[in-house]
C-alpha cells in the first residue's frame, strides 16, 4: 500500500528511483512522483497514473542527481491528482509517506492558527508541515519532536533542502527495509526494490531514525543511542522479481507453484514426519493447546478456512477462522491454551498485525505463517513458519495461497500426531501424499488449454456463483475473490447446501455456476445441488475428482483432476480456479497484475 524508495550514492539516482518504483508499483499505482537534489535545490516530478507516465516525464529532465526519494501511491486521503501525489514539500522539508496519519485534521487546525495551509488534501502533507514547524537545522531533532505529535501508521523518507545528499527515514507500523552497497545507500518499502543491489538487508526498527548518506546508514533510537540493525538475507534474486517472458506476473507465479511448494514442504520433513525444529518450534507449543483461532485477511483468510477443516478433522480441537479486521474489535475469548495462527503473505497487513498484537496481549500463544522474511508479523509472533514462495508481485495471490495451504497441512498433521489423534504411520502416509503435491500441481498446470476456452465464454457474464461443500466451499471462497478482483465480474461463493435459502433466486437461464465436487463424502449431496441449479437454467462448470461418475447432462464443462486423495484435491482445484480468473481477466482485456482500486499489501486499517 504505497511504495516508497530513497537512494543516495554515486550512481544516477533517478534511474534507481524509477526502477525501484516500477518494482514497487504493485503496492499502489494511482500516481507516482520523485524528488531529487540538483545543483540548485530539490526538484520534483509527478504524474497521475502508472509509473510509466512518470518515467516519460522524467526522461525530459536532464538534471544530474545522486540523491532522491520516490513514491507510488494508493490513495487514502485525497483523490487521485497531481497535487495529492507524493513527494510533498513544505518549507525545507520534502517527504514521502506510506500509512495514515489519523489526527491530521487536528494538526491541520493547529497549523492553520499559525497561518499555514496545505495545498493538497493529504494527511502526508500535514506530516511534512509538522516536521518543518520543528525544523531549525537539525533533522533528527525535528523528526523526533514531530513524530510525538503524529498518531497513526507511517513510513517516511524525508529530505531537507539544506542537507543535500542525506535522506532521513522513520517508521511506525508501515514497513521499510534498507541496505548499503558499493553504489550507495537505499531504503524502500520492500525487498523487490533492493534486490538488484543486494541480497542482504535490514528492517528499520520501528521508532528509530535512519540517516542515509552515500557511504553508510546510521540508525539511532529516539534517545540518540546508535544501534546496529540485524542483517537478513534473501535466497531469491532479480529473476524472481521479473516477469521472465510471461505476459503477467500472475501467470508466472501460477507456474512457480510446484517449486514454491517444494521449498515450503521439503525442509519440514524429517524421517518421513512433519518437523519444525529448524523453525525453532518444538512440540511443547502444541501440547496444551485446546483451541485454535486463525486470523487473516483476503486470500490468506481463505487458506485459513482450509486449515480449519484439516485441523479439526484430524485433531478434534476446535478451530475458528476470523477475518482479522473483525477479530481485533470482537473482544475475543482467549487464554494461554489458545493458539492464534495469523497467516499473511506480506507479513505487514495492518489488521492481521493488530489481531496478532491483541492475541499476545490476551495471553495466547502465537504462530504466524508468513512469506516475507523479517516482516512485522513474523517478527512479532512467538513462532513463525516461513512459506518459501519467493516474491509475489501480482496483486492477486496465487503461489502464496498454495504454500499457505501446505504450511497449514504440515501444522495439522503434526498437531494431530502430538494430540495422539493420528498414529505415526498415518502421519507418514499423509506426509508422503503432501510430498507429491508439487508434482500434482505441475500436472495441473497443463489444464490451461481446457480452461482458456471456458473463460472466453465467461467474457460477458455479469454475475456468477461458486458452490461447494467442506473443503470445496473453502476453495469456492478463494475462487470467487480471485475472479472478482481481477476480472471485475460480480461473483459469490456459496456453501452448496445453503444456496436454496435465498441465493437460488438469482439463478436463471445461463447464469454460470462453478461447482466444485472433489470430495467423495459429500459428492452425492453436491450432485443434488448441481441438479437444483441446472433445472433453473444455470450454465454449470464442474470440477471433480478423477473417479467421479458424472452424468453428461449435468454440466456444460467438466474439469477432472488427476488422481489424488480428497484431502489433497484443493491443491489441484486451486490451479483451476486461478486459471479461470486469469483467463477471464485476459479475455476482458484487463491489466491482470494491477486491478483497479486494489493494492498488494494493505498497511492501513
Ligand atoms: C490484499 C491483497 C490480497 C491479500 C490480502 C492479505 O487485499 O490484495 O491478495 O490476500 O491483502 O494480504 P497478506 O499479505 O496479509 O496475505
Amino acid at each position: 500500500m504505497c511504495g516508497i524508495i530513497g537512494f543516495t550514492g554515486n550512481i544516477n539516482a533517478k534511474e534507481v528511483l524509477l526502477q525501484g518504483l516500477k518494482a514497487l508499483e504493485y503496492r499502489g499505482y494511482d500516481s507516482a512522483g520523485i524528488s531529487f537534489f540538483t545543483g540548485t535545490g530539490i526538484k520534483t516530478i509527478k504524474a497521475v497514473g502508472k509509473v510509466a507516465g512518470l518515467v516519460e516525464k522524467t526522461v525530459m529532465s536532464d538534471d544530474d542527481t545522486k540523491c532522491g526519494i520516490g513514491h507510488t501511491r494508493w490513495a487514502t486521503h485525497g483523490g487521485v491528482s497531481e497535487v495529492n501525489c507524493h513527494p510533498h514539500h513544505f518549507g525545507k522539508v520534502t517527504l514521502i509517506h506510506n500509512g495514515i496519519i489519523e489526527n491530521y485534521k487536528e494538526l491541520q487546525e493547529e497549523l492553520a492558527l499559525e497561518g499555514k495551509e496545505p495545498v493538497s488534501q493529504t494527511d502526508s502533507e500535514i506530516a511534512a508541515m509538522v516536521i518543518d514547524s520543528y525544523y531549525k537545522s537539525d533533522p533528527v531533532s525535528a523528526i523526533k519532536k514531530a513524530v510525538k505529535k503524529l498518531r497513526g501508521a507511517y513510513a517516511f523518507c524525508i529530505m531537507f533542502t539544506d542537507h543535500p545528499g542525506s535522506i532521513y527515514a522513520i517508521r511506525n507500523g508501515s514497513p521499510l527495509v534498507a541496505t548499503t552497497t558499493g553504489a550507495g545507500s537505499i531504503i524502500a518499502s520492500d525487498m523487490v526494490a533492493l534486490i538488484k543491489y543486494s541480497k542482504d538487508y535490514f528492517v528499520l526498527p520501528e521508532h528509530h531514525i535512519a540517516h542515509l548518506t552515500a557511504s553508510s546508514i546510521n540508525i539511532t533510537d529516539l534517545d540518540h543511542n546508535e544501534i546496529e540493525p540485524d542483517m537478513l538475507h534473501v535466497n531469491w534474486d532479480m529473476a524472481a522479481a521479473r516477469k521472465g517472458g510471461y505476459e503477467y506476473f500472475m501467470l508466472k507465479e501460477i507456474h512457480e507453484q510446484p517449486e514454491a511448494l517444494r521449498n515450503t514442504i521439503s525442509p519440514r520433513i524429517k524421517d518421513g514426519m512433519p518437523d519444525f525444529s529448524a523453525d525453532g518450534i518444538d512440540d511443547s507449543l502444541f501440547k496444551d493447546i485446546n483451541r485454535i483461532i486463525i486470523a487473516a485477511c483476503g486470500t490468506a483468510m481463505h487458506a485459513g478456512l482450509i486449515g480449519k477443516n484439516m485441523i479439526e478433522k484430524l485433531s478434534r480441537v476446535p478451530v475458528s477462522v476470523d477475518i482479522a479486521s473483525e477479530f481485533r474489535y470482537q473482544d475475543p475469548v482467549i487464554d494461554e491454551n489458545t493458539l492464534v495462527i495469523t497467516i499473511s503473505q506480506s507479513g505487514e497487513t495492518a489488521d492481521t498485525l493488530a489481531a496478532l498484537r491483541l492475541a499476545k496481549e490476551r495471553g495466547a500463544k502465537t504462530l504466524s505463517i508468513v512469506n516475507v522474511k523479517g516482516s512485522s508479523i513474523a517478527r512479532e509472533s512467538d513462532y513463525v513458519l516461513y512459506t518459501h514462495a519467493g516474491p509475489e508481485i501480482a496483486v492477486a495471490s496465487t503461489k502464496a495461497y498454495t504454500v499457505q495451504l501446505a504450511a497449514m497441512y504440515l501444522v495439522a498433521f503434526r498437531f494431530a500426531y502430538i494430540k495422539g489423534k493420528i498414529t505415526e504411520d498415518k502421519t507418514k502416509e499423509f506426509i508422503k501424499e503432501l510430498e507429491k503435491t508439487p508434482g500434482f500441481v505441475e500436472k495441473m498446470l497443463s489444464c490451461d488449454k481446457a480452461i482458456e476456452p471456458i473463460s472466453n465464454k465467461l467474457l460477458k457474464t455479469e454475475s456468477l456463483f461458486f458452490i461447494g461443500r467442506g473443503l470445496d466451499y473453502a476453495l469456492s471462497c478463494e475462487g470467487s475473490i480471485k475472479l472478482k478482483e481481477i476480472s471485475y465480474i460480480h461473483s459469490e461463493a456459496y456453501a452448496a447446501g445453503e444456496l436454496k435459502h435465498g441465493t437460488i433466486s438469482l439463478i436463471t437461464d445461463n447464469v454460470p455456476v462453478i461447482a466444485l465436487a472433489t470430495q467423495e463424502d459429500v459428492f452425492a449431496k453436491m450432485i443434488s445441488n448441481i441438479r437444483e441449479v441446472r433445472s433453473r437454467g444455470a450454465r454449470v462448470i464442474m470440477i471433480t475428482g478423477a473417479d467421479a461418475q458424472v452424468d453428461a447432462a449435468l454440466c456444460d464443462h467438466l474439469i477432472t483432476l488427476p488422481p489424488v486423495s480428497d484431502v489433497f484435491a484443493p491443491f489441484g482445484a486451486a490451479i483451476v480456479l486461478q486459471y479461470i480468473a486469469y483467463y477471464t481477466a485476459v479475455a476482458r482485456g484487463l491489466n491482470v497484475d494491477q486491478p483497479r482500486n486494489l493494492a498488494k499489501s494493505v498497511t492501513v486499517e
